[in-house]
């Protein structure tokens, strides 16, 4: 029968035999699912693990502090923090279709963690061998499953891995899913935060900006995020919705009036969807006055955006982001 504490259990001692005395490393997005493999492997060998972020500048408001500060202090994991923003959005630099950006940060990714681990290696010796990865039965059977479906979307993390990789892999999530993640993620004293967070993609905001990246847009879009995220939460709403992307449509621009003044500035739009899987999903029917605050203190407290948005399509035939 199934229970957290046997998962838990079952994994620390598997793993234990499994490293005996060698090193592991393991990256972290700042998502639940790498969080919890974390924790559970830093429960079985302690200081044998390393975890590397790697913040690309795509983050929201308080995530990559989130993992630097919440996530050790619950954990005592050591942690190498990759500060990778000016390298990210160099190479995003002109880009503004979405397939390119996405294979750009997949790449780019890829290039900046192998870059770190080497480094670790460098550091600890040949001891690093095992690399530990959140994935969950939902990805290995997406993964596995050949059915010749359209590329619809390039996730980062599919197919991401190299063919030589040298490492062997730890994926103590393999059997769960998300629900059982987040109550074993619970269970090992992983903050609330973490552990109930909603899904947000690899990419990141940089699929958030509809037109090229840059420094300045991804700052206004993460404080019009932010204040959703703020809103909807002190409505008590995070339970109900899947999640919410806030995205700038940095091409558009609309002409408006502030105090006795004509501006010309950029909608954001408000992507509420409640999901049982990401699969398909509804729009979310959030109360007026909650999309009324949203959108006030948006078009108050963020420069250059002068109108707010909601998106009432349901996917399909819309995905859930807009790239
Ligand atoms: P779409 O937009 O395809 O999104 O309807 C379905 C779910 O997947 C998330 N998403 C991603 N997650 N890497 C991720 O880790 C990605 O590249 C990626 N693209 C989309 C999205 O937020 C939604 O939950």
């Amino acid at each position: 029968n199934w229970t957290t504490d046997n998962v838990i259990e079952e994994q620390v001692a598997a793993i234990r035999e499994l490293v005996g005395d060698k090193r592991a490393i393991c990256g972290l997005s700042g998502g639940v699912d790498s969080a919890v493999a974390a924790a559970l492997v830093q429960k079985a060998i302690g200081s044998q693990l390393t975890c590397v972020y790697v913040d690309h500048g795509l983050m929201r408001k308080g995530e990559t502090e989130q993992v630097e500060k919440d996530f050790v202090a619950a954990t005592g994991v050591q942690l190498k923090v990759v500060d990778a923003e000016e390298r990210f959005l160099k190479a995003l630099a002109g880009v503004s279709d979405p397939e390119e950006k996405r294979k750009i940060i997949g790449r780019e990714f890829i290039r900046v963690f192998e870059q770190a681990q080497a480094e670790i290696i460098a550091d600890e010796g040949p001891a690093v061998e095992f690399l530990v990865q959140g994935t969950l039965y939902p990805d290995v059977v997406e993964s596995g499953g050949g059915t010749g479906a359209a590329n619809i979307k390039s996730h980062h993390n599919v197919g991401g891995l190299p063919e030589d990789l040298e490492f062997q892999l730890i994926e103590p999530l393999r059997k769960l899913f998300k629900d059982e993640v987040r109550m074993v993620g619970q269970e090992l004293g992983l903050p609330e935060e973490i552990v109930q967070r909603q899904p947000f993609p690899g990419p990141g905001l940089g699929i958030r900006i509809v037109g090229e990246v840059t420094k300045e847009r991804l700052d206004l879009l993460r404080e019009a995020d932010a204040i959703a995220r703020e809103e909807l939460t002190a409505a008590g709403l995070d339970r109900d919705i899947w999640q919410c992307p806030v995205v700038l449509l940095a091409d558009v621009r609309s002409v408006g009036v502030q105090g006795d003044g004509r501006t010309y500035g950029h909608p954001i739009v408000l992507r509420p969807v409640s999901s049982e899987d990401a699969m398909t999903a509804d729009w979310s029917r959030l109360p007026y006055d909650v999309l009324a605050k949203i959108s006030t203190r948006i078009t108050n407290e963020v420069r250059d955006v002068n109108r707010v948005v909601l998106d009432v399509t349901s996917k399909p035939p819309g995905t859930i982001e807009w790239e």
